[in-house]
């Protein structure tokens, strides 16, 4: 049974009857509709931040590009680091670098894809529209924003919202490599396709990934995959997958 509190949550996503077994969303099987929706790759746009703005001009290459350290000395070296990085393009035409934010012990690792255009400007991962939704995903498991931590695959706004290049993903992975040694999560949540790609080295659809266990390649780090927050807001029926694996990852943090 859910909390009086976990139903106010889930009201909150957007989904007024979801409980434990009882629900018909909940009690769909694996082939019915919701595993439909979740079987297909899911579209580029959507996965996308979903703050829109004009084609942005970009910074004039060439342009200084020091190479990103292989390692660092503490917590607070390895922020200065992606505040001080210009390994790549992006770092030329972001507004401010967006490290993360959250326990730097957390259990939880959230790992999404790049910042939108709210989060370039406040210089905190999450916190546009997208973000709204996945603080009230974390408080339908009885999570706070501030029990864990929030990073992305890479710490400068993609113009455009376009995703991240391979080269540019490959520049910023020392960073959150760092970051995932630093914090040594007891799971980490990869949210929509860019994320769970770069982070499993794959290119299966993310409904795919959905139905399957990781591990952080490499690690021991039990890795759950989910949809992002934005193809939610634009995909409502997915909804209901979201629910199953929040409650896993729930299960996967005790
Ligand atoms: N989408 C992401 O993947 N990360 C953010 O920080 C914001 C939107």
């Amino acid at each position: 049974m859910l909390t009086d509190r976990q139903q106010h949550c889930l009201k909150g996503i957007g989904i007024q009857s979801w409980s434990e077994r009882t629900s018909t969303l909940d009690d769909r099987p694996a082939t019915g509709p919701a595993v439909e929706i979740a079987s297909e790759p899911v579209p580029q746009a959507l996965e996308n931040a979903i703050d829109s703005s004009p084609q942005e001009v970009l910074a004039e290459n060439p342009v200084t590009r020091a190479p990103v350290p292989t390692s660092f000395d503490s917590w607070d070296s390895l922020i200065d680091s992606i505040h001080g990085c210009n390994a790549c393009e992006l770092a030329h035409n972001c507004t401010q670098k967006v490290p993360g934010v959250g326990d730097q012990q957390a259990d939880l690792l959230i790992v999404g894809e790049g910042p939108g255009h709210e989060e370039d400007m406040r210089g905190e991962p999450f916190v546009g529209r997208s973000g709204q939704l996945l603080d009230r995903m974390l408080a339908a498991i009885d999570i706070s924003r501030e029990q864990v931590y929030i990073t992305n695959i890479v710490k400068c706004r993609p113009p455009n919202n376009r995703d991240p290049k391979q080269d540019e993903a490959q520049q910023c992975r020392a960073y959150l490599e760092a970051q995932i040694e630093q914090i040594a999560p007891k799971v980490i949540l990869s949210v929509g396709r860019v994320s769970a790609h770069n982070l499993l080295g794959s290119n299966q659809p993310v409904g795919k990934l959905i139905q399957q266990m990781h591990k952080l390649p490499g690690t021991e780090i039990p890795l759950k995959v989910t949809y992002h927050p934005a193809y939610l807001l634009r995909n409502p029926s997915a909804k209901a997958i979201a629910w199953k694996d929040l409650k896993l990852l729930h299960q996967m943090l005790r």
